[in-house]
């Protein structure tokens, strides 16, 4: 992603944080990096429960994978890590759960509350090498701002995965 649109992004992720709560404010974030970004063809969000990480809100086509046991997947890796994973070729890495044949690169940004790890965003693209410093740099804004809102409203937000789009 370019550096023009990192700010524009940028400056609407701490707009649309004031004052919501980490169910809507997951909600908006998801729908504007789908609407927004052209190469996020898959934009989700998971949150960690009992060793699981579990679907929430998500923009893109239905997923198989709404619960992903940690250290399976590229997710499961993420969130094991608590690092953010970026993988240019998804069919390079053995790791990698399809959700989708077009799928040709992957981020994920885990959701850290002082290390530990609540959740994480998942962005999918259909072009290949999709992700850059700039992308991992925004969403980790857009994690940081959800972790915030998460410990203000406590666990238990979702128990279904919710197709916004
Ligand atoms: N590709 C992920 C699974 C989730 S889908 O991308 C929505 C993985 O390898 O963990």
């Amino acid at each position: 992603m370019d550096l023009d649109r990192v700010e524009a992004l940028s400056a609407d992720l701490e707009r649309i944080a004031e004052g919501r709560d980490a169910a809507s404010l997951m909600r908006h974030l998801v729908g504007l990096f789908k609407a927004r970004v052209p190469h996020y063809h898959w934009v989700g969000i998971y949150l960690l429960r009992d060793g699981e990480l579990h679907l929430g809100p998500y923009a893109g086509k239905p997923t198989e994978h709404t619960r992903i046991p940690l250290g399976q997947g590229i997710c499961g890796a993420a969130a094991r890590s608590g690092q953010a994973v970026i993988v240019p070729d998804v069919s390079a890495d053995e790791r990698y759960l399809a959700c989708s044949v077009e799928t040709r690169s992957e981020i994920v940004i885990p959701i850290l509350d002082d290390g530990a790890v609540l959740g994480e965003i998942d962005i999918d693209s259909d072009l290949p090498d999709a992700f850059n410093e700039h992308d991992q740099a925004l969403l980790e804004r857009a994690a940081s701002l959800i972790a915030g809102a998460l410990a203000a409203s406590g666990p238990g937000l979702f128990s279904a995965p919710e197709a916004l789009v």
